[in-house]
């Protein structure tokens, strides 16, 4: 397995696909997008958009729909909150505001003009990527990790490798009908050759538990394989469909990252992360411990000492 000649081995480019519909997180989704929900202080598209920029991309590019210019309004520039926090001297709110997309990295918006599903949308991003690998972010997908984060683990395998990688980890068996679901060779270490992947199967036909989560480094082969994918689960142009198809002609490695996935396109998913980064947090972890602790005595689930 060696990178093509003429491919750069080094992933710089990174898909969002947010133009889905976030019916679970109706109704603050009318107005909000569900990238824009915040775990803390920051809309969970900064924390993916951060961890692509981590893994070495300086290209972003963002499958919206064309009621979402929240997304796109975060990211442009905020000439007068800028001048108005330089003027009052808050440097560090300034310093933060100016993070969100740091110098270097480009962002790009394209249009999903229908929500024919998530293989659809990274279809719509191909103009911009080319031919060369390029990973695509699921920003509800957010992952905590210590060191260095999934999609930048990622990036050195495929690297390594010249293979298309995909995050999987192992889900409880009556979970599978929610995921992309993988059969694979033996692993070594953390990753393993896929050779069958199915959508959202039903636990007594899941080939295995180990479901794939929302980071991804694909061959650029996977557009001419979306481009002849017809509509499948859903009545939607399924990502994993065209994979299905790319592993018949590449290498596709599972890995196991590491790292704490959580689910925020699920209400319980984003709870989970608040609590999470909330006990992580360096300021904020001692408040929070306290107000968990009495939330949890006042409904008679601990008794304080
Ligand atoms: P989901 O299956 O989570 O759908 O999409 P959703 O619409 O975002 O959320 P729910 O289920 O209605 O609450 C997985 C990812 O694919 C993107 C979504 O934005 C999300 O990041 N997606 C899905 C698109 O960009 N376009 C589509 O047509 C479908």
């Amino acid at each position: 397995m060696t990178p093509s000649a003429t491919r750069p081995a080094r992933i710089r480019k990174a898909v969002f696909p947010v133009a889905g519909l976030g019916t679970r997180f109706l109704p603050a989704t009318k107005t909000v997008p569900k990238e824009m929900l915040p775990v803390i202080d920051r809309p969970l598209i900064q924390y993916a958009v951060d961890e692509a920029i981590e893994a070495g991309c300086d290209t972003l590019v963002f499958v919206t729909n064309r009621y979402k210019h929240a997304v796109a309004d975060y990211f442009d520039k905020a000439y007068e909150l800028e001048q108005k926090l330089e003027r009052s001297g808050k440097t560090e709110q300034l310093e933060l505001v100016r993070s969100v997309l740091p110098e270097g990295v480009r962002a790009v918006f394209v249009t999903q003009a229908e929500a024919l599903g998530l293989g659809h949308a990274v279809l719509c991003a191909k103009p911009v990527i080319g031919d060369e690998p390029f990973a695509v972010v699921l920003p509800d997908d957010l992952i905590w990790n210590r060191g260095p984060g999934a999609l930048k683990q990622m990036a050195d395998l495929a690297e390594q490798t010249g293979a298309s990688v995909l995050a999987t980890q192992n889900v409880a068996p009556e979970k599978t009908a929610s995921y992309g679901i993988v059969a694979t060779e033996d692993f070594a270490g953390r990753q393993g050759r896929i050779t069958a992947i199915v959508e959202k199967p039903k636990p007594d036909v899941a080939p295995s538990t180990l479901a794939v989560v929302g980071r991804y480094v694909l061959s650029p082969r996977i557009f001419d394989l979306l481009e002849t994918t017809t509509p499948g689960a859903g009545g939607e142009i399924q990502l994993t469909d065209a994979i299905s198809a790319l592993l018949a002609e590449e290498p596709v490695l599972a890995y196991r990252f590491q790292g704490t996935r959580f689910d925020c396109g699920s209400h319980i998913g984003l709870v989970e992360a608040t609590i999470r980064y909330a006990l992580d947090h360096e300021t904020l972890s001692d408040a929070a411990r306290e107000v968990m602790q009495k939330a949890l005595s006042e409904l008679g689930v601990i008794e304080l000492t």
